[in-house]
């Protein structure tokens, strides 16, 4: 065996004593539990755990996680020279049907990657991680591997850049670049004079203050027969949130070069299924790439903005700049008589205080499209939290002086629902009003928003078990959109 060979055995708690290790094994205290490892450099092996504690839950995401797994084997060889792990098949109790083999792969190359860009001193990753599970697994299977995982990548790599290097001055060029270069895509970058003609007052004037102009991408992937359906997906896009003339405080400001998490995540998926191809869906990414700053003409508090949709939002916190962003977006999104919107966006920190950073909110205004993408994210098994958008809130997002606010008069409670509900008057063209935003034959669009601000950029708390750009959501993404394309 070549030195920079490694077996790696996937083992279970209950059949530990089968193992001819087993002694040197009960002597690392190793039991084989979910995410557990052994190394034995002799061999050279590594042991990984795959059975779950039992406990009883009704919770979808407690199982098997290949992908976690995959992350854990790979982040502790990035640093070896072990590139070649073949997958033992004979002691093995895994279930390792080629979706399960895919996880695991994508997970032990999410696992080893790093932003690198300013660690001088770091290696960079040597070489590609090559998984031998025993038998050929195809050449489709191979690509879909590299295609997730350039999509992942990306989206992580978007997220850690920093505002100085991603703002939305070098948005045309990069999006050119990562996505407009496959043949089934094409780009369309509106600039500030462009959003002016098409009435986007809301993003202009969150962008207002930044010497670096809003744009709005409009990406369009054709696929390769009729099309049969039409997806929008929208990502909030703040290349920088200082929170504006109420400006972020007490620490609060670090770590928001990751506000354009959803659009990253969002470009993340066009990268990946530009790759693997559509047949009959019609994919459309819209971002608007928007700075949020401080200045002379900033936007202010007590602004009253009317909206892309005609719809007016009175100002009660600069703050809460993406849902004015999302709102001028979602409302020309609607003008695309897409069958279904799907934004991503790092919305609001009580999403966080909900669901923890592990979870995406999931909430919308359609029972199929939210079961839907449940089920993709179960089958990912990417932590995703239902939240109801009720009712009985909507009168907290609603104004005195304007049709809306901008934040909720229900102080500390619920704000990622409020915001969801906010959001919701975007969608549904009944609302949009005269002469701004007026259409001839109304429509309710279905509609699921899914508040990444936990899940997309976290503090150790994910599959990955890194801290920072997790890629969560782009493989459930791709997956439900996948899975819609073949049943159409
Ligand atoms: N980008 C933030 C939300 C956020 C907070 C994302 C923490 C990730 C981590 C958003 O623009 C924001 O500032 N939201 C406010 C809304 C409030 C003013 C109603 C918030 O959550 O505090
Ligand atoms: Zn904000
Ligand atoms: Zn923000």
């Amino acid at each position: 065996m070549k030195n920079s060979e490694l077996i790696v055995y996937l083992v279970e708690n209950k059949s530990l004593g089968k193992l001819p290790q087993k002694q040197l094994l009960a002597d690392l205290g190793f039991k084989g539990f979910h995410g557990e490892t052994a190394f034995l450099p002799e061999t050279p092996s590594m042991y990984l755990g795959l059975e779950l504690k039992p406990v009883k839950t009704t919770d979808p995401f407690y199982k098997i996680d290949y992908y976690a797994l995959g992350a854990i084997l790979g982040t502790k060889l990035r640093s070896t020279k072990y590139r070649k792990l073949q997958i033992d098949s004979k002691s093995l109790t895994a279930n390792l049907d080629p979706q399960n083999c895919l996880d695991l792969a994508l997970g032990v190359r999410q696992g080893a990657w790093k932003f690198t860009k300013f660690l001088k001193n770091e290696k960079e990753e040597k070489g590609q991680f090559y998984l031998d599970f025993g038998v050929d697994m195809g050449k489709d299977w191979c690509s879909k591997l590299d295609a997730l995982d350039s999509g992942i990548s990306l989206t992580r790599t978007l997220v850690e850049e920093t505002p100085e290097d991603l703002n939305p001055s070098m948005i045309s060029d990069l999006v050119k670049s990562e996505v407009g270069r496959f043949k089934n895509i094409s780009i369309k970058i509106h600039d500030k004079a462009d959003l002016q003609k098409m009435g986007m007052r809301s993003i202009l004037a969150v962008g207002r203050a930044s010497i670096h102009a809003p744009v709005l991408v409009h990406a369009v992937l054709k696929p390769k027969n009729q099309v049969k359906s039409r997806i929008v997906l929208i990502g909030k896009g703040l290349t920088y949130d200082s929170g504006g003339l109420d400006i972020k405080t007490g620490g609060h400001m670090r770590t928001m070069k990751m506000d354009m998490g959803g659009a990253g995540t969002m470009m993340g998926v066009m990268k990946t299924l530009g790759q693997l191809e559509l047949e009959n869906t019609e994919l459309h990414w819209l971002s608007a790439f928007v700075e949020n700053m401080v200045g002379g003409d900033a936007y202010k508090t007590d602004d009253v903005i009317t909206t892309h949709s005609g719809q007016t939002v009175e100002i009660w916190n600069t703050d809460a700049e993406g849902r004015m962003t999302l709102a001028d977006v979602l409302s020309y999104a609607t003008s695309l008589d897409p069958d279904s919107i799907i934004d991503a966006a790092t919305l609001t920190g009580a999403c966080i205080a909900a669901n923890s950073d592990y979870y995406t909110g999931l909430m919308g205004n359609d029972e199929i499209l939210i079961n839907g993408l449940m089920d993709a994210f179960i089958s990912t098994n990417e932590p995703t939290e239902k939240n109801p958008l009720p009712e009985e809130l909507r009168q907290y997002v609603k104004g005195e002086i304007s049709d809306l606010v901008n934040t909720s008069s229900l102080k500390g409670q619920a704000g990622h629902i409020t915001a969801g509900l906010f959001l919701s008057h975007f969608v549904d063209q009944n609302l949009f009003r005269f002469p701004h935003g007026k259409v001839n034959n109304p429509k309710c669009y279905p509609w699921v928003h899914l508040d990444v601000a936990g899940s997309v950029y976290n503090s150790g708390h994910n599959q990955l078990k890194t801290k920072g750009a997790t890629g969560q959501s782009v493989r459930g993404l791709v997956e439900w959109i996948l899975t819609l394309d073949k049943r159409n």
